[in-house]
C-alpha cells in the first residue's frame, strides 16, 4: 500500500460494488462490524473498516476513500490506541454508544454517547460517519466534529471560547502511524480571524494572514480561484472555517501532512493521483516572524529580510550574520502630534492577535483615528472587516508580487521622505531614506576629508558603507550644496523600465510622424527636446511647444533661416550652422532624444574623464567598439530584450548621422522600430559628436536627478 498517497476525497458517485463485508451503509446494535467487514457509503465513495497504514501491523478503524487504489484514509477512530491483532470489533450498544473493542473486551475507543433510542450508525457519502437516534433522527455524534489530518468539504475548523470547542487538524506522526504528530492547524479568533500552524503548543510556524471576505490575506491564490468557495464566520467569541468545491468534477481537501505542511490537495475525477494546488509554509518568508518584529520579508530581496521603513536592525551584527530574530526598532521616536504614515503595498498584513477592528470607519476616518490614538502603530483597510489598527510591534510581514492589501505604518514625520520633488530640494544635513530604511541618500565627508559628497549610504552597517557617490570628482567645499530636482525631470525621475522607455520612444516617433506626414499639413517642430515631451500620468508622451514650429507646403523639402531657434544639443549640424531646417533636422533631434532615453543621460551634459565627447560621440564610440549595450541606463535593470535595445540604438544613430540625406524619415523610423529583426542600414558617424566645452557648472549622472553645485 502506498504511503504518500494517503489521502482522501469525496463526491465520487461510482456505483457501490460490494466485494466483501455486509451490504449497506448503516449498522445497528445487532450488527457489529468485525475486522474484515466494512460499512460502505451509499454512493460507494467511502468505506468504514479496519486497516493497517504504511508498514504498520497494527489495526486501526477508519474511513477510507474508495476512489483510489491506495484507499486514502480520511479519518481514524482509534488514532492513539491501535489494536495489535485482528480481533477488533465495532459494536453499537443498545443505548447508543459506539465502541471499539478486541476479543477480550478491552475498549480501544468509543463515542462516549448514551441514552439514545433506536440508535443507528450511518456512513454518509460525504465521508461523515453519523450516529443518530433512529426514530427522532436526532444527531448524537458525527466524525466530522473530530477532524484528524484532513479537512473535507462540510467539515469545520472551529473555535468557541464559551463552549471551549476547538476543532483543528493534527498531523499524523508518520505515514505508518496516525497518532497525533507535532503539528496542528487551528483557527484563531483574532480581531480578524486567521489560521495558525503550530508545532507543539508553543511554536507558531506559519499563519495565513487575516480573513478578507473571500480568502486569507496571505494566500493570494484563494482570492483568484474559481474552484472553491471559502467561508469564515465569526463573532467576538467564536469562529468557523469551511469550504465547498464548486466544480463537481474536482475532489479536494486541506491536508496537514506529517512534515508540517498544509496542502490544498485536489484531484480531477478521471485522473489518478492528486495535485497539490498550493501549500504553506512554502518559502522562508512564510516562516512566522522570519525577519523579527517590524521586519519585512520578501523573496525578491537577497537577503530576504529588511526592516520596515523608518526602522533599523535592533542588532546590526546579528543581521549581518543573517540572524534576524531580534527584529527592528524605530530610528526616530514617535511624536503623537506630528506623525504620519508610510504605505507598504501588497503585503501580508501583520499578526492581528493584538489588533482592533473599528467597523464602519472608512480609510480617512481610520487614518484619523489612528493618528489621534498615540498607541496606534499601523492601520489597514481589510475587506470584510474594514478599519483595523495595530499597537506596538508589527509581527510577520511579507511582501507579495500580487495581492491587494496595503499597510499604513505610523512614522515620525522626519522619517517620511523617500521621494523628492522639485519643490523639496535636499540640503546638506537632510536625507532621503529608502522605504525599507536600508539606504540613505545625503551629504557626507569621507575619511579625513572636509569636502562634502552626495552619496548613497548603506544603513545596515554601523559604519554606513558608501555605495554610490554622485559628485566623485567635484566635491563641495562647504555645507551649502544642495540637491535640486528640476521640474522638467519630475516625470522622468521615476525609474523607467525598458518597456516604458520603449513605449515612450515609439510614442514620440508616432507623434513626430503625424506632424511630418499624417496631418494634412507638414509641420517641422524645430525644437524637439526632452522638456518639450510631456508625459501624462500613464507616462504616455506628447510633443508640446509648437512656438518654433513651421508649416511646410506639402512639396517643400527644406527652408533656410537666418534666425536659428532651437536648443543646443538637439540641433542638427546643417540647422545649427547654416540655418537649414527640414523634416531631417527634426529626425536628428529625435535621434538625440532616443539616446537620452536609452542612456538616462543628457546630450550636452555628459562628462567623460578622457575627452570632450558628448552623448552622441559616446554612443558612436561604443557602437564602433561593439559595446553599445553599455550605453543603457543602469536603472533599466538587467532584464531587457537585447536585440530590441540594439535596434533602438542603431535607429537612433542613423537619425543623428551628419549628412541629412543619410538620415531616415520618421515613416522609416516607425517602420524600423516596429519590425522585429528588421535589417537596418549601418549608420555613419554622427554629426556634432564632439562636445563643445560646457560653460555651465552643472552636470548629471542621469536625468533622474540633476545635481546643482552652488559653490560659494
Ligand atoms: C497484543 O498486546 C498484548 C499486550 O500488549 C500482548 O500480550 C499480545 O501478545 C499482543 N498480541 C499480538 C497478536 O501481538
Ligand atoms: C455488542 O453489542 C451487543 C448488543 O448490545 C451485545 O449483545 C454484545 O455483547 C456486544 N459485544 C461485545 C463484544 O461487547
Ligand atoms: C486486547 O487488548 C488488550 C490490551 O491491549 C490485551 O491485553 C489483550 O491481550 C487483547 N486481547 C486479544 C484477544 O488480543
Ligand atoms: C458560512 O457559514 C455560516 C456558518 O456556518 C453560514 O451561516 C453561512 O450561510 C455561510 N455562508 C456562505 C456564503 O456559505
Ligand atoms: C508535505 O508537503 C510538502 C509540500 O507539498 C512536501 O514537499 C512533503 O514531501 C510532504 N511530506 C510528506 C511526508 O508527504
Ligand atoms: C512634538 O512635536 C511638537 C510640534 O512640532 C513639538 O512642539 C514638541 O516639542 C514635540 N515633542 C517631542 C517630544 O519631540
Ligand atoms: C500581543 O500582546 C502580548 C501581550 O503584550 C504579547 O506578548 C504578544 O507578543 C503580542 N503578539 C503580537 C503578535 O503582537
Ligand atoms: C487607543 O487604542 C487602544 C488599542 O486599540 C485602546 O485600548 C485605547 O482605548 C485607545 N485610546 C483612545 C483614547 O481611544
Ligand atoms: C533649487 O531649488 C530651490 C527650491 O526650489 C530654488 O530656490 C533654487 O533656485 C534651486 N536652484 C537651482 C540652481 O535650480
Ligand atoms: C574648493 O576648494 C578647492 C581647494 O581649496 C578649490 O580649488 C576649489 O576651487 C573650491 N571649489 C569651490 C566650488 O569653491
Amino acid at each position: 500500500m502506498a504511503s504518500v498517497g494517503w489521502f482522501m476525497v469525496l463526491g465520487i458517485s461510482a456505483a457501490a460494488i460490494l466485494v466483501h463485508g455486509q451490504p449497506g451503509d448503516t449498522m445497528t446494535p445487532t450488527k457489529p462490524i468485525k475486522d474484515g467487514q466494512t460499512l460502505m457509503s451509499s454512493g460507494g465513495t467511502f468505506e468504514l473498516g479496519f486497516f493497517s497504514p504504511g508498514d504498520s501491523k497494527s489495526r486501526y478503524l477508519g474511513i477510507q476513500y474508495k476512489g483510489t487504489p491506495d484507499k486514502a484514509v480520511v479519518w481514524v477512530a482509534n488514532r492513539i490506541s491501535p489494536v495489535n491483532d485482528s480481533t477488533g470489533v465495532l459494536n453499537l450498544t443498545g443505548d447508543g454508544n459506539l465502541v471499539l473493542l478486541n476479543g477480550t473486551g478491552y475498549i480501544f475507543w468509543s463515542t462516549d454517547t448514551s441514552n439514545a433510542i433506536n440508535p443507528v450508525v450511518q456512513l454518509l457519502d460525504s465521508g461523515n460517519l453519523v450516529l443518530i437516534q433512529g426514530t427522532s433522527k436526532i444527531l448524537s455524534w458525527q466524525s466530522f466534529d473530530h477532524p484528524s489530518n484532513i479537512l473535507l468539504p462540510g467539515m469545520k475548523l472551529e473555535r468557541d471560547l464559551r463552549t471551549n470547542i476547538d476543532r483543528h487538524l493534527t498531523s499524523w506522526k508518520s505515514s505508518s502511524d496516525p497518532s497525533p504528530g507535532d503539528y496542528s492547524y487551528k483557527i484563531h479568533i483574532n480581531a480578524v480571524p486567521e489560521l495558525f500552524l503550530w508545532r507543539g503548543s508553543v511554536q507558531i510556524l506559519y499563519r495565513t494572514g487575516p480573513w478578507t471576505g473571500r480568502g486569507f490575506n496571505g494566500i493570494p491564490e484563494m482570492e483568484t480561484t474559481k474552484t472553491f468557495r471559502f467561508n469564515l464566520s465569526s463573532n467576538e467569541h467564536a469562529a468557523t472555517y469551511t469550504f465547498v468545491v464548486l466544480d463537481n468534477s474536482i475532489l479536494s481537501g486541506l491536508l496537514l501532512n506529517e512534515t508540517g505542511v498544509v496542502q490544498r490537495v485536489v484531484r480531477f475525477k478521471p485522473k489518478l493521483g492528486w495535485d497539490v494546488y498550493w501549500w504553506h509554509p512554502k518559502d522562508p518568508c512564510d516562516e512566522y516572524a522570519n525577519c523579527g518584529v517590524n521586519g519585512v520579508c520578501s523573496t525578491s530581496y537577497s537577503p530576504a529580510c529588511d526592516c520596515l521603513r523608518g526602522f533599523s536592525p535592533k542588532s546590526p551584527q546579528n543581521w549581518r550574520l543573517r540572524d534576524n530574530s531580534d527584529g527592528c526598532v524605530r530610528r526616530t521616536a514617535l511624536n503623537c502630534s506630528t506623525d504620519g504614515f508610510s504605505v507598504l503595498q501588497q503585503v501580508k498584513l501583520p499578526d492581528t492577535s493584538n489588533a482592533t477592528v473599528h467597523s464602519g470607519k472608512n480609510q480617512e476616518e481610520c487614518e484619523d483615528w489612528c493618528l489621534k490614538n498615540c498607541t496606534c502603530s499601523a492601520y489597514a483597510i481589510i475587506e470584510g472587516s474594514g478599519c483595523v489598527s495595530w499597537t506596538g510591534d508589527l509581527v510577520d510581514i511579507r511582501l507579495f508580487t500580487d495581492g491587494w492589501e496595503n499597510l499604513h505604518v505610523r512614522l515620525a514625520s522626519s522619517e517620511l521622505g523617500d521621494t523628492m520633488t522639485p519643490t523639496k530640494p535636499i540640503k546638506d544635513g537632510q536625507t532621503l531614506m529608502s522605504s525599507g530604511g536600508t539606504f540613505e541618500l545625503g551629504f557626507f565627508s569621507p575619511g579625513d576629508s572636509k569636502s562634502r559628497y552626495l552619496g548613497i549610504q548603506y544603513k545596515g552597517t554601523p559604519d554606513k558603507a558608501v555605495v554610490w557617490v554622485a559628485n566623485r570628482i567635484s566635491p563641495v567645499n562647504d555645507s551649502t550644496g544642495v540637491l535640486n530636482l528640476t521640474g522638467d525631470d519630475k516625470k522622468r525621475s521615476a525609474f523607467l523600465n525598458w518597456q516604458k522607455r520603449l513605449d515612450i520612444i515609439l510614442g514620440i516617433a508616432r507623434g513626430l510622424l503625424y506632424l511630418h506626414q499624417d496631418s494634412r499639413l507638414k509641420i517641422i517642430h524645430r525644437d524637439l527636446k526632452a522638456s518639450n515631451i510631456l508625459l501624462d500620468e500613464d507616462l504616455n508622451p506628447k510633443i508640446s511647444d509648437f512656438g518654433t514650429a513651421r508649416i511646410f507646403k506639402v512639396d517643400q523639402i527644406e527652408e533656410n533661416t537666418k534666425r536659428v531657434v532651437g536648443t543646443y544639443g538637439y540641433m542638427s549640424p546643417e540647422y545649427a550652422m547654416d540655418g537649414i531646417f527640414s523634416v531631417k533636422s527634426d529626425v536628428f533631434s529625435f535621434g538625440v532624444l532616443v539616446l537620452e532615453i536609452l542612456s538616462g543621460k543628457k546630450n550636452r551634459m555628459i562628462k567623460q574623464a578622457e575627452a570632450h565627447v558628448n552623448l552622441l560621440g559616446h554612443a558612436w564610440r561604443l557602437w564602433t567598439e561593439g559595446r553599445c549595450l553599455e550605453i543603457l541606463d543602469e536603472a533599466v535593470g538587467c532584464t531587457y530584450p537585447e536585440s530590441k535595445v540594439l535596434q533602438c540604438i542603431q535607429v537612433a544613430l542613423s537619425c543623428v548621422q551628419e549628412r541629412s540625406e543619410d538620415r531616415p524619415t520618421m515613416a522609416e523610423v516607425v517602420l524600423m522600430l516596429g519590425t522585429e529583426g528588421a535589417l537596418l542600414p549601418q549608420p555613419q558617424r554622427p554629426g556634432f559628436y564632439i562636445a563643445t566645452p560646457s560653460t555651465e557648472r552643472d552636470w548629471s549622472t542621469s536625468n533622474k536627478l540633476t545635481v546643482t553645485i552652488e559653490g560659494r
